[in-house]
């Protein structure tokens, strides 16, 4: 079965009398173990992607699909438990919460569903990550690379099936950008499905497939 599947779905904002069509017609399916990288030109549509996959942003027109629920269908509720059981979402700009220490933003998304074993699991992932020694920092303090990391392993805590990235590694030098992108192999690998957006042409050469975005559509 896809873990997501996207069915020709449009997207535009209206701004001051203007359209902007972010999506035209896009459609992508991604089953265990895919990897794919969406690249292309700033303002092309990718964040508008990501976003209307990972259940936030309602398009105009198709639907998204996470397993066999049409996300869009479901009330609110439903679908804020299923992108919380299903999608880990690693933001462009991190998204970290500045009054929050490390420890507390790793642990954000079990307040909406608290379950047995996550502080556990949460202090797994840090360590994995090399965050053990920074728990008690508050964002501000934090490098750029930490800062990428906490929120990849916030996306990582309820072990999703589906891991959405927006530019994870923009901000990042060269050896903590594949880190990053390291772990987003090894969680395709384990039967995960990733969903990378990126201009860097590197980031996009580690996903299995390439997809290429221009004005709102897929050119390859
Ligand atoms: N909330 C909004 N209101 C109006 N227009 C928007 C809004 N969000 C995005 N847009 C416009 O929609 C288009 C797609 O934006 P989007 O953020 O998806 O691009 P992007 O490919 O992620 O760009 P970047 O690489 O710079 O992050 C752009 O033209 C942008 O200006
Ligand atoms: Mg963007």
């Amino acid at each position: 079965m896809n873990l997501l599947e996207l069915r020709s779905v449009t997207k535009s904002y209206r701004k001051n009398g203007a359209t902007i069509r972010a999506l035209d017609d896009v459609s992508l399916a991604l089953m265990p173990g895919d990897f794919v990288a969406v690249r292309g030109p700033s303002g092309c549509g990718k964040t508008t992607l990501l976003l209307s996959a990972g259940l936030m942003l309602s398009p105009d027109g198709g639907s998204v699909w996470i397993e066999d629920q049409d996300g869009y269908a479901l009330s609110p509720d439903a679908r804020a438990a299923l992108r919380a059981r299903r999608i880990g979402f690693v933001f462009q700009q991190f998204h970290l919460v500045p009054f929050l220490t490390l420890w507390e933003n790793v642990l954000v998304p079990t307040m909406a569903l608290p379950c047995p074993g996550i502080e556990e699991r949460a202090r797994g992932l840090l360590e994995r990550f090399g965050l053990a020694h920074r728990m008690q920092h508050y964002p501000e303090e934090l490098s750029t690379g930490e800062k990428q990391r906490t929120a990849l392993a916030r996306a990582l805590l309820n072990q999703p099936k589906l891991l959405l990235a927006d530019e994870p590694t923009g901000n990042l030098d060269p050896d903590n950008a594949r880190i990053l992108l390291d772990h987003l192999c090894e969680f395709a690998a384990s039967g995960g499905a990733v969903l990378l957006v990126t201009h860097e042409e590197e980031a996009a050469a580690r996903a299995k497939t390439q997809v290429r975005m221009k004005e709102g559509r897929f050119v390859s």
